[in-house]
């Protein structure tokens, strides 16, 4: 089968790892469709996966099936991806379908939030400020004071410009924990539970990325709650007909799991980890969803980390130049690589910055996976390198069994 995987982080190359076996996979990203149709024609594309989240929303599903003949595409369409591509969407589809999730208000300009903040009856401490719309994982705050959350606010006015609101919601405690699953229109199939590590600094501490590190499988969920998270997975995925992976960011509080997001596609650097422990094949699987067959899917009894390299100045800043990647020694075994942000010129390897880089290992234990990382981590040598000491360290299943 000839794949064409649209993006080209980390994530899309463990997608393509899992489906090289006998198949041509092309990994490629540009925003402009057209082009993306003409790479298909060219290529003869049998089966397109957009695995970033701003092509989906923007309708790729429904553009390419309109404009190539038999071509398959994984993946919700432009109406079902508003999952993710619409907080105000989702919110609402949670609480007809009884889903648990926290109370919100939606305000559609500036002048609404500034009504909003002169009525404001509960402690703004207790609070989370989420764009509408995308925002390339920038659009969330957890502000401390009235002040902080007009400049937030307002700013997330100043740098989009799609006229999304945005929704002010309630601030729940808790431990995180990601459920992704694969649906075929009828049915959730759930991954293993994953813990990605969002917070830039050790200690969860500063402002939040695409996602630092990850491991898998975790124990957050008890196989009670699993069960109740799949029957309120299921009830959007046949509401929505949904097709292609669903991605359900969760907060066990006290007293209750809640919903607090769906993401229209695999994580990164979740995939990184999850599709690690795949048993069967991803492309059965794929091909499985978008006929809507029944799915049947094995997973290996492993441990896997996911440790990401930045840029010393990520999230904030972008690298205003390239600057050279080395190595001191060759890489264990134990330890795969995927790039995120890598560029190779003959035997030259180059970043402009940003997530540079995943390393993933998989092993008997958790502890041990940690182990192979980080006794290999300082092997990679580039200026401003930088990564998060303390991934997997706060985990239950962190410990040596
Ligand atoms: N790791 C979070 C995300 O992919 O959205």
């Amino acid at each position: 089968m000839n794949i064409l995987i649209l993006g080209n982080g980390a994530r899309e190359k463990v997608i393509a790892e899992k489906l090289n076996n006998n198949n041509n996979v092309l990994i490629y990203a540009s925003e402009n469709f057209e082009k993306i149709k003409n790479i298909c024609i060219q290529k003869n594309i049998d089966l397109v996966i957009p695995s970033t989240e701003v092509y989906l929303c923007n309708g790729i599903v429904d553009y390419l099936q309109n404009e190539i003949d038999n071509i398959k595409v994984f993946g919700p369409n432009k109406y079902q991806a508003q999952i993710e591509g619409s907080k105000h969407f989702s919110k609402n589809i949670m609480q007809e379908l009884n889903i648990p999730t926290s109370k919100y208000t939606f305000l559609n300009n500036y002048e609404e939030v500034k009504k909003f903040y002169k009525d404001i009856r509960v402690c703004v401490e207790e609070t989370v400020i989420k764009y509408d719309g995308l925002a390339k994982g920038k659009g969330v705050y957890l502000p401390d004071t009235v002040e902080e959350s007009l400049k937030a606010i307002k700013n997330l006015f100043y740098t989009h410009d799609d006229n999304s609101g945005i929704i002010v919601e309630t601030r729940l405690h808790g431990i995180e924990v990601s459920i992704l699953a694969f649906c075929n229109g009828k049915e959730a199939y759930l991954m293993p539970q994953a813990q990605d590590y969002k917070r830039i600094y050790d200690g969860d501490k500063g402002p939040n990325t695409g996602g630092m590190g990850a491991v898998c499988p975790v124990n957050i969920l008890t196989n009670k709650e699993l069960i109740q998270v799949k029957k309120h997975i299921d009830k959007i995925v046949k509401k929505l007909n949904y097709k292609g992976v669903l991605y359900a960011g969760l907060m066990k509080t006290k007293d209750c799991v809640y919903f607090l997001e769906f993401n229209c596609r695999f994580g990164d650097p979740e995939a990184q980890v999850i599709l690690n422990l795949l048993d069967s094949d991803l492309l059965n699987i794929l091909n499985d969803c978008i006929k809507g067959n029944d799915l049947l899917i094995n997973w290996k009894d492993k441990h896997v980390a996911c440790v990401v390299l930045s840029h010393i100045l990520y999230p904030m800043e972008k690298l205003k130049e390239v600057t050279n990647i080395s190595y001191v020694d060759d890489i264990d075994n134990t330890v795969k690589i995927y790039h995120s942000n890598v560029n190779e010129v003959g035997k030259y390897q180059y970043t402009t910055g940003g997530r540079v880089l995943s390393m993933v290992s998989v092993s008997e234990t958790l502890q041990l996976s940690l182990e192979n990382i980080y006794n290999n981590i300082y092997k990679i040598k580039y200026d401003g390198v930088y990564y998060r000491r303390d991934i997997g360290c706060n985990n239950k299943s962190n410990k040596k069994t």
